[in-house]
């Protein structure tokens, strides 16, 4: 669920076109809001192969993560078993929230709202391969300007969304209208992005991946997004009650899943698009090779990749 191209996510995207929505299929509906990728745009097919990879490789913690979500909502959102759960995924991207809440939660439906046609598109494509496009309605609004789908909900998602926002106080104080008393709001965000390689690549400068974290930190921080905030506090800030937050630790060592070398390869290519301009020409050339899917180099053909990142999770109830 990484998004590592800070610096093309950048904010300032109001666009005055307020209002409502008549929720559902809203496809074709292009806000011009910078978030708007289309479909032939390979960045963006880089990034919702991306977004799929990091689902298919963290998949056993997602799933510990919305078992953990299921034994909170027994006691706060009366739901046991998920019978008729509304849930309302906030920035969906690809799916992997909405269809691990699908999995875990037999009879929710969702609702899937995103700034982007196109994401939107895959997410319907794949809940019809999977069989559950009966249980997932996709709304294309940007949530800087435009209202949440009425409620009410018994669960709001949003995973790694949350940091992109313009007011993320004005939406919070929409998530509280749109839940239930009792419902459950569950934010997850991302402590950076994930380390994959070791220092000494064997090839270029060692300190590869340090310098492009640190660039894409200073990338993020430039474009006005919200990261490492105190979410906890913001939700608060919201009226809601946070009744439980952790840290996911994802360390994977091997065997790690059959999807990691494509994950990291996807990964790093959005990287090297992202730092273009900013890192010099030998770290460009050292992420080229990596990238390169039949050199002899390339992140495909290492066995020394992990996948080291945490996740922060937070939980709050609405009084
Ligand atoms: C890093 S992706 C996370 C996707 C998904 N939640 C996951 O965990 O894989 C962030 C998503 O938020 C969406 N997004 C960013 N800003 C948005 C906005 N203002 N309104 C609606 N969606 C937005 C992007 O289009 C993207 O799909």
């Amino acid at each position: 669920m990484d998004d590592n191209n800070a610096h093309q996510h950048g904010h300032g995207h109001r666009q005055g076109h307020q209002g409502g929505h008549a929720p559902g299929h809203q496809h074709g509906h292009q806000h011009g809001s910078g978030h708007g990728h289309g479909p032939q745009d390979a960045d963006f097919s880089v990034l919702t192969e991306m977004l799929d990879l990091d689902a298919e490789v963290l998949h056993e913690h997602l799933d510990e993560l919305t078992g953990w979500i299921e034994e909170l909502s027994g006691g706060t959102a009366e739901k046991p078993g998920g019978r008729d759960l509304r849930v309302l995924d906030l920035g969906s991207g690809t799916g992997a929230g909405t269809f691990a809440l699908l999995q875990r939660f037999p009879g929710a439906d969702v609702t899937a709202v995103d700034a982007s046609p196109a994401m939107a598109a895959r997410l319907e494509e794949k809940a019809a391969a999977l069989g559950v496009a009966d249980r997932v309605r996709t709304v294309v609004a940007d949530l800087d300007t435009e209202a949440l789908p009425a409620g009410p909900f018994d669960l709001v998602w949003a995973s790694a969304s949350l940091h992109h926002l313009a007011d993320p106080a004005g939406v919070l104080a929409q998530v509280r209208e749109v839940l239930r008393p009792g419902g459950l709001m569950v934010a997850v965000e991302l402590e950076g992005f994930p380390r994959f390689l070791p220092d000494d690549l064997g090839i270029g400068r060692p300190g590869l991946e340090e310098r492009c974290h640190t660039a894409q930190a200073e990338g993020r921080k430039a474009a006005g997004m919200h990261m490492s905030e105190d979410w906890g506090a913001r939700l608060r800030g919201a009226g809601l009650d946070v009744v439980a937050e952790r840290v996911v630790a994802i360390d994977l060592a091997a065997p790690l899943p059959a999807a990691t070398g494509r994950y990291v390869l996807a990964s790093l290519t959005r990287v090297r698009s992202a730092l273009e301009d900013v890192l010099d020409a030998q770290d460009l050339a050292t992420l080229d090779a990596l990238t390169d899917a039949d050199g002899p180099h390339g992140v495909l053909r290492r066995d020394d990749l992990t996948v080291c990142t945490e996740r922060n999770v937070w939980v709050a109830a609405r009084g």
